[in-house]
């Protein structure tokens, strides 16, 4: 494989998963004036995130990555986007308090518009379409107008990243964030499961050690006020990322600036693929999904590729086996890197390796099997003498209805109520809260020898 990267060298390569365009002089137009266009963040953020990872590497923090599946265009709202963030927060506070540990959070938001299909094309009643590959790409809608892959989405994508993003940059910086407003913490959902009551004494506790802090400190600390908050999603459409991928103006190289954490999906992993290409040439830090079809071999070559230096915090390895393949798949991949000496943070997806359909044919996944999946990779990876060191959850803060089980007790039969997902089926915010809380359980310190 050469060495020499350009911005463009992944044109070289098969792209899987890429979109045909009927016109490509308008694809070209659009793509003209997206790289004219800000970037979404700065190499700064990027860096900056980069270091936490190093310390989410080094047992010193924990990484928690979730949002939808696919997001919409229509869902770009204040109160969908709020309900992201408040549920991601709150998750976060009650994994610190369990952890006793810095904990990063990441969005899959604000870029998250386009999806691999395993499809090429959707057939109902006989009538076969191109298949829905996002909101960057195409319409959700069934028919041979909203099917057809469209340039000006590109432009769209790009308009509600930057309005999803100013408004979480405006909620995370002050008011919506501030620990010292505890009813902003507070818990949409009534129900009377253990959770909401655990949560409750947590927000008194933390309630209570403010008032000390401030009580003793003279400056109120603004650390208190403000959380950190970053931007993921899976790097699929490579024109859309090239043209969002800019030289550092401090000659430290190139970075997608389209959002701080790009991902390469478990369909475009291919070695010898664009997708490695592209990533392999920019600074950020990347996430690479590791499903149950990645060989040892294949995962060294891969992480020697993407992180040549071996660099802290660049590589994060999204583990996504489902429950039943975890504890045979994992071993020899986590084995291989040690005895390579490749360095890189381990997570873990439990959605992606335990999606079922029901009888009607929906798509779901069953809570017990999310729980699962993530408490064995506690199990698994301290057997390794590795680390899990985060998690990547596909979540809303909504009450949708879209897996099934939880203390909800949510059936198949529920299913209808609040279907919602473009995709992908989601936790909802209690699912997601009762999640929040086993981690907060299985990281508490004593619980972690390997620390
Ligand atoms: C996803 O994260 O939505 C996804 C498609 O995952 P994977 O690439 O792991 O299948
Ligand atoms: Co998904």
């Amino acid at each position: 494989m050469s060495n020499s990267w350009k911005l463009d060298s992944w044109k070289s390569r098969t792209a899987h998963q890429q979109p045909q365009y009927g016109d490509a002089g308008e694809l070209q137009d659009v793509l003209d004036a997206l790289q004219k266009m800000p970037p979404l963040v700065t190499s700064w953020e990027v860096d900056n995130l980069k270091h936490q990872l190093a310390e989410v590497e080094q047992g010193q923090a924990w990484l928690l990555q979730g949002g939808d599946c696919a997001e919409s265009f229509d869902d770009c709202q204040a109160e969908s986007i709020a309900s992201k963030l408040k549920v991601l927060l709150q998750m976060s506070l009650v994994m610190i308090f369990g952890a006793k540990q810095k904990i990063v959070r990441v969005g899959r938001i604000a870029g998250q518009y386009a999806k691999p299909r395993s499809s090429d094309t959707e057939t109902r009643d006989g009538c076969a379409l191109p298949a829905y590959r996002g909101d960057l790409i195409n319409r959700a809608g069934f028919s041979i107008d909203e099917r057809r892959a469209d340039p000006q989405l590109l432009l769209r994508a790009y308009g509600r990243s930057a309005l999803t993003l100013n408004f979480i940059r405006a909620l995370s910086e002050g008011g919506f964030a501030d620990l010292h407003h505890p009813e902003n913490w507070e818990l949409q959902f009534v129900s009377q499961c253990d959770e909401s009551a655990r949560y409750h004494k947590l927000v008194e506790a933390i309630e209570d050690a403010l008032q000390f802090v401030d009580t003793i400190s003279s400056v109120q600390s603004r650390e208190l006020r403000r959380v950190d908050f970053f931007t993921s999603h899976e790097a699929l459409h490579l024109d859309y990322e090239q043209a969002l991928t800019r030289e550092s103006v401090r000659g430290c190289g190139w970075y997608n600036l389209g959002t701080h954490f790009p991902w390469i999906g478990d369909r475009t992993r291919a070695l010898d693929g664009a997708h490695v290409e592209y990533m392999r040439g920019i600074r950020n830090p990347i996430g690479l999904k590791v499903g149950p079809s990645m060989r040892p071999d294949q995962l060294v070559e891969i992480a020697k590729l993407l992180n040549p230096e071996n660099e802290p915090g660049r590589l994060t390895l999204i583990h996504r086996f489902g429950v039943t393949k975890l504890a045979d798949g994992l071993p020899p991949l986590v084995e291989i890197l040690r005895r390579y000496d490749r360095r890189a943070v381990w997570i873990c997806d439990p959605m992606h390796g335990n999606t079922l359909a029901t009888s009607s044919g929906r798509k779901t996944r069953k809570f017990d099997d999310i729980l699962a999946e993530l408490r064995l990779a506690f199990e698994v990876h301290r057997d390794c003498g590795s680390r899990l060191s985060g998690t990547h959850l596909e979540l809303t803060g909504e009450n949708v209805t879209e897996c099934v089980g939880g203390a909800g007790g949510l059936t198949e039969d529920d299913l209808h109520t609040a279907y919602q997902t473009n995709c992908d089926p989601r936790l909802n915010y209690e699912q997601a809260m009762e999640i929040a809380f086993a981690i907060s359980e299985s990281l508490k310190p004593h619980k972690t020898k390997n620390r």
